[in-house]
């Protein structure tokens, strides 16, 4: 029998889908489930979106298109940028893929070879782990605790890159926590940042247009440009516009990076369909007021899902400014019992929550921190209420 190649055994599904497809198959035997654990936006773009892909396949070419990614693309990308307040960008320093987790794919296959250490804050996004455990890289992981609010800190980060670590990969807001830094912590990390010039920085902010609270987005490029030569800027369409199932993600950075993607483009994908990307620059380019107005509708929701956890004795919730997620730390139920079923850890919860409540979430060891629990709020509107009742409701009746 043939053997497999090795990295295929390190790949492991994701414990996320793991938890979605329980609480399908419950839904599907008759059951009423709330659905808190997939991070998927649950709105639709713009008709303008729906308006631009018709054109495009009334026009179709049939052909390939760019490695890099079609020139409006890029220039709509590079549009969104100096909104975002990062100036002098040109269409050499970006790349397209197939969604910000393929961006992060072909980072990891141009940026690390075997035996090289990725160094990462935890809780971190799921698939950083998978990803580079599939190119067999070294992890470094930096633990960010409910008590720093989930966040890393210039001391922290100055120890992590003393050990030189080939990429340094940071989120920010975060996926799962919702954290986001302020403009003076991204200017202090920064500045630690400039100290170690051998590291690459990927800075995965693909929720940079969810930030509440008026923190705003900040990116370490704004604050040391020398480090323009090193900063990955990764963007996607997915969770901004509602887009996820159009895999669009994009890069901007150093030019000899954004060319790597591009040759991994041309033996990997070698375009975008042309109908995605005309969806894309219409998505870019066009009104944003659906991102606006989803904008204030998760910052309402975050109010009321943080609400509804600091009411529960026990549970100790940081305050997310941004992106769509609240990840209390439930280690106060660690030990107790729900009649019968006994929890002794953050799987055990979630399974037992999902099982008597009917609410699914995901357990924080997914993303590193077993204390916690992640809470995706872009349900339809009026289950939130009831799904955080229920979650109380779970909580005052667990017993010693
Ligand atoms: C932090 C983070 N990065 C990247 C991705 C991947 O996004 P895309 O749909 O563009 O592949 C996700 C999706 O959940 C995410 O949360």
């Amino acid at each position: 029998m043939p053997q497999f190649a090795q990295r295929v055994g390190r790949a492991k599904p994701s414990a996320i889908m793991v938890v979605a497809e329980k609480a399908k198959a419950l839904k599907a035997a008759g059951r009423d489930i709330i659905s808190f654990s997939i991070g998927v936006p649950n709105f639709l773009p713009g008709p303008h979106v729906y308006e631009a892909a018709r054109q495009s396949l009334d026009h179709d070419s049939g052909q390939y298109g760019s490695n890099r990614g079609r020139d409006d693309l890029l220039d709509a990308f590079l549009g969104h940028l100096r909104g975002l307040g990062l100036d002098g960008y040109e269409r050499r320093n970006c790349a397209v893929a197939v969604g910000a987790k393929h961006v992060l794919y072909n980072l990891a296959e141009a940026l690390l070879d075997e035996g090289d250490t990725i160094a990462f804050p935890t809780p971190y996004w799921t698939s950083y782990l998978d990803i580079a455990e599939i190119v067999g890289a070294d992890i470094q992981l930096l633990p960010c605790p409910p008590e720093n609010d989930y966040k890393l800190t210039p001391d922290q980060l100055d120890q992590a890159l003393a050990r030189k670590p080939r990429v340094f990969l940071f989120n920010n807001p975060s996926n799962p926590t919702g954290m986001v830094y302020s403009r003076d912590e991204i200017a202090a990390l920064a500045r630690v940042l400039a100290r170690h010039p051998d590291t690459w920085v990927i800075t995965d902010d693909i929720y940079n247009s969810m930030v509440f609270d008026d923190v705003g987005y900040h990116n370490f490029v704004q604050f040391e440009p020398s480090l323009r030569e090193r900063v990955i800027f990764v963007d996607s369409l997915s969770k901004t516009y509602g887009m996820p199932g159009w895999r669009v993600g994009l890069m901007a950075g150093p030019e000899s990076v954004a060319q790597a993607l591009v040759t991994l483009n041309s033996n990997h994908i070698t375009s975008l369909p042309e109908v995605v990307t005309a969806a894309a620059v219409a998505a870019l380019s066009g009104p944003q007021d659906v991102p606006q107005q989803k904008r204030a509708e998760f910052q309402a929701r975050r109010d009321q899902v943080l609400a509804a956890m600091r009411a529960i004795t026990g549970v100790v919730c940081p305050r997310p400014q941004g992106a769509f997620y609240v990840f209390p730390d439930v280690s106060c139920a660690f030990g107790r019992r729900h009649g019968e079923l006994a929890i002794g850890n953050d799987v055990d919860l979630c399974q037992v929550l999902l099982q008597v409540k009917g609410v699914a979430c995901v357990p924080g060891s997914a993303f590193g921190e077993p204390r916690g629990m992640r809470i995706s709020y872009t349900c339809p509107a009026e289950q939130l209420p009831e799904g955080l009742r229920r979650i109380q409701e779970f909580f005052a009746e667990l017993s010693d």
